[in-house]
């Protein structure tokens, strides 16, 4: 690791505490310059750490910059063995985690960047992402997985989301079919799957998860189409709640990805299934159509009951659906 993360390392690990130039220098085997040098780059890239004359350097305890320090001692079980690389901007995670993917990368790596220019979400829409308030992370994955079963990853994502905001935030969300995480009905979190064919035996040769959390209010707001659609987890700073976040989203996911064809996932996707018993409008092509919204199956194709009473299994992506 370079001087600036293993000092960071040490700062977060002191999180509030004063620290001597002279203590961290012995601790890092480099110069009291060196120290100097990389408490001023973190200084500049937006850390808040206060310097004392006879005291050191300080990390503020509510300081939310994401780093690969600030997230790694969150992660636990196989989440420990992810590669995580944190940018400033990028044009999309999903995008570098499939250049990555193309130049052939391992499974395992975690590309997060603090805003995104050109975020994506699903139907070629855009996902907004300023700086400073979001979560934008894609992990890239190799799953042994048919195409048609490449929908586990995108619901076990959408299940680890919403766990990990519960366990952070102490907060009840719900999954709208397939995977949009909501709170109190607002949208706080979205997921993009892009997943590619492997030519030798027709199954999946890479997946890349992508996964957006608005996690604080943005700095200028949500933009006027998304006003009264979606919303942010929390309503104020809180700490190193990005990072915290990020670990525990890495961690439920990692459990599920390691035996996902017995979708453990699934009653925790159930339980939150957020159409449950409510009246909904398929919107197919030949059409609008009422329904009532059942339940999900084990591959996750949504029931309804149409009101001649006969019944369907709804595919994602064959039909779209409204409330
Ligand atoms: C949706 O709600 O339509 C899906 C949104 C997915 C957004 C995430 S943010 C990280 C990753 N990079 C992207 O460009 N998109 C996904």
């Amino acid at each position: 690791m370079s001087v600036k993360n293993d000092l960071l390392t040490l700062l977060d690990q002191n999180r509030g505490r004063y620290i001597s130039g002279e203590q961290i220098a012995e601790r890092l085997c480099v110069s009291r310059t060196a120290v100097w040098k990389a408490i001023k780059s973190l200084q500049d890239y937006g850390y808040r750490i206060s310097a004392v004359t006879n005291r050191g350097y300080s990390l503020s305890q509510d300081t939310d910059i994401l780093s690969v320090p600030s997230i790694s001692k969150y992660l636990d079980g196989s989440a420990r063995d992810l590669r995580v690389s944190v940018f400033k901007s990028l044009p999309s995670t999903n995008l570098s985690a499939r250049e990555k993917a193309l130049q052939g990368e391992p499974e395992g790596l975690v590309i997060l960047s603090d805003q995104q220019t050109v975020g994506r979400g699903r139907s070629d829409r855009g996902f907004f992402s300023p700086a400073g308030t979001g979560l934008y992370m894609s992990l890239l994955l190799r799953p042994k997985l048919s195409v048609g079963d490449s929908l586990l990853l995108t619901t076990a994502a959408a299940v680890a989301v919403a766990e990990a905001i519960e366990e952070v935030s102490g907060k009840k969300t719900q999954i709208k079919w397939v995977n949009d995480v909501l709170i109190d009905g607002k949208k706080v979190s979205g997921i993009l799957t892009d997943a590619a064919l492997s030519m030798e035996n027709g199954g999946v040769d890479y997946a890349i998860i992508g996964m957006g959390i608005n996690v604080l209010p943005p700095t200028d707001g949500f933009p006027p189409e998304l006003q009264g659609i979606a919303a942010s987890v929390f309503s104020q700073e809180n700490g190193d709640i990005r990072s915290r976040l990020a670990g525990s989203v890495l961690n439920h996911l990692m459990r599920y990805y390691a035996d996902l064809s017995r979708r453990t996932f699934l009653p925790a996707y159930r339980e939150r299934l957020f159409f449950l018993g409510k009246s909904v409008t398929v919107l197919k092509q030949d059409g609008p159509v009422k329904a009532i919204a059942l339940g999900v199956d084990e591959n996750f194709r949504l029931r309804v009951r149409y009101e001649s009473g006969r019944e369907e299994l709804l595919s994602s992506g064959e039909i779209q659906i409204r409330l």
